[in-house]
């Protein structure tokens, strides 16, 4: 079986070395697994007056959620926590009440920033977030990725064999935990 990943970039900028890295997991992944990028750039800020009518974008933004087995978080870390363009993304997610996107969604996180920290505080407060929004997340490994210039090229390859093979086992073991939490859970359509 393949396994359909959605992944959300935390980051909205041209350059951004978290876009680079996304490109590099999905070369890195195992083949069982296929990606869709669920884009956030275009969401106006939340609010909950939207809830009784959701305006177009965030409908299609909360039906790519639905149409994916699996959510992936590839962030950078802004100000010690998440980017307020992701946080608005997850928010518009979780609602209207009850029909919070992330119930029963197998979630992963990753980021990569130029700091030795590699996103680490960032990352807690996502995994926050996401425990509250009742997403089964993988707890192990984590992946805090220091990005140092030319790491991974533009078309996501990355030049360092031990961060290359890092990667790949992170992917890996996405795809089990994906397996292992469907196994427990069967899909519902
Ligand atoms: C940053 N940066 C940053 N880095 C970090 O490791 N911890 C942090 O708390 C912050 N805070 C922060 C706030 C803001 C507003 C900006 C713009 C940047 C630096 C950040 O890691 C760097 O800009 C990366 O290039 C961001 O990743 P993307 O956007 O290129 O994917």
């Amino acid at each position: 079986t393949t396994f359909k990943v959605g992944y959300l970039i935390g980051s909205l900028a041209k350059e951004s070395i978290n876009r680079k890295l996304s490109k590099a997991l999905i070369r890195l992944a195992p083949e069982h697994l296929s990606f869709t990028e669920i884009p956030i750039k275009d969401l106006p800020l939340y609010s909950y007056d939207y809830d009784a009518d959701f305006p177009p974008v965030a409908r299609a933004f909360k039906d790519a959620i639905a149409s994916v087995d699996a959510v992936l978080f590839i962030t950078p870390e802004y100000n010690r926590s998440i980017p307020g363009a992701l946080k608005n993304a997850i928010d518009w997610a979780s609602r209207p009440y009850g029909q919070n996107s992330f119930t029963r969604k197998p979630s992963a996180v990753i980021g990569t920033s130029p700091g030795a920290i590699g996103t680490a505080v960032g990352q807690q407060h996502l995994r926050s977030v996401l425990s509250f929004c009742n997403s089964p997340q993988m707890n192990a490994p984590e992946a805090y990725i220091q990005f140092k210039p030319g790491l991974i090229t533009d078309e996501g390859e990355v030049t360092n064999e031990s961060t290359a093979e890092f990667l790949r086992s992170y992917m890996a073991a996405f795809h089990q935990f994906i397996v292992r939490v469907y196994t427990a859970l069967p899909r519902e359509t």
